[in-house]
């Protein structure tokens, strides 16, 4: 199992960290056995499994359901759960009640919260409390209700400016792991040379020292919205659709089960059944 300060020896390396998102076991077991760095539990599950338009709708407890499940499907990879929306902005005590309970009912190695300002002080709240934490800046898909959309940020000098001033504030604060979502990949360069931790992009270019992608995007899987930013490595959508046409095709048809598919009774029995 890789640690922090291995993640940070890599960004020294100039070696790439792989983070991809995961839900469930097998999907969490193919990440890791295809050698995936960090898996991410992401709340991005609100859309790609659970059929919700937002995260916002993603609760501690579905993150706790599903974080189970990666766990057991990942034991020797670096996971970590979002925390989701509303669950670490009220009192202190309410956001490290939720964040304990997600941290030791799934077994996660860190928790990620987006945003900057107050969450700034959450993040070292939680790392004072022994929960390693991943920042997330740039575009926030929990706020997108009040920034009205989805859009790429930074793109001023002054929004920049501030965006790099928030890094070096999460890294102070005791963040392990930066994720920059959705921003010119100029200020994904800046903002990885003015950290220590390494940054993972999400549409932020090839500049930082990693990328994230959802699961489910990057292999097609599901019909909701891919982004721009993503490429795809399979098509297993197409594949799944064509496999259950062929299982309803060979019911109808009788040609499932067959006789490799079935049980039978000895000669015996059934005449001591029929006579
Ligand atoms: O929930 C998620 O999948 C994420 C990634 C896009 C970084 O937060
Ligand atoms: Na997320």
């Amino acid at each position: 199992m890789k640690s922090t300060s291995d993640f940070k020896k890599m960004k020294q390396k100039n070696e790439k960290v792989v983070m991809l998102t995961a839900y469930d076991h097998p999907s969490a077991q193919l990440a890791e056995q295809a050698g995936i760095d960090v898996i991410l539990v992401g709340d991005s599950l609100g859309m790609v499994v659970l059929g919700y338009e937002t995260t916002a709708a993603v609760t501690v407890d579905d993150m706790i359901h599903h974080g189970k499940a990666v766990r057991r499907g990942a034991k020797e990879t670096f996971v970590v759960v979002d925390m989701p929306f509303g669950s670490y902005h009220g009192s202190e005590d309410r956001t490290l009640e939720a964040a304990v309970r997600i941290f030791q009912e799934t077994g996660a190695n860190a928790l990620k919260l987006e945003g900057s300002g107050k969450v700034i002080d959450t993040i070292r709240l939680l790392t004072s409390t022994g929960i390693p934490v991943v920042a997330h800046l740039g575009l926030l898909p929990q706020s997108a209700a009040v920034e009205g959309g989805y859009k790429v940020q930074g793109k001023t000098a002054a929004a920049a400016e501030q965006l790099i001033r928030d890094a070096v504030a999460c890294e102070a604060a005791g963040a392990c792991m930066i994720v920059l979502e959705c921003i010119p990949y100029q200020l994904g360069e800046q903002v990885s040379k003015a950290v220590s931790v390494p940054t993972i992009g999400i549409g932020a270019g090839a500049e930082t020292d990693g990328q994230v992608l959802v699961f489910h995007d990057t292999i097609k899987y599901g019909n909701h919205h891919i982004p721009k930013f993503v490429e795809t490595y399979a098509n297993v959508g197409d594949d799944i659709r064509a496999g259950l046409e062929e299982y309803v095709a060979a019911v109808k048809s009788g040609a499932f089960p067959s006789e490799a598919h079935r049980f039978t009774m000895k000669e015996d029995e059934l005449v001591a059944l029929y006579g």
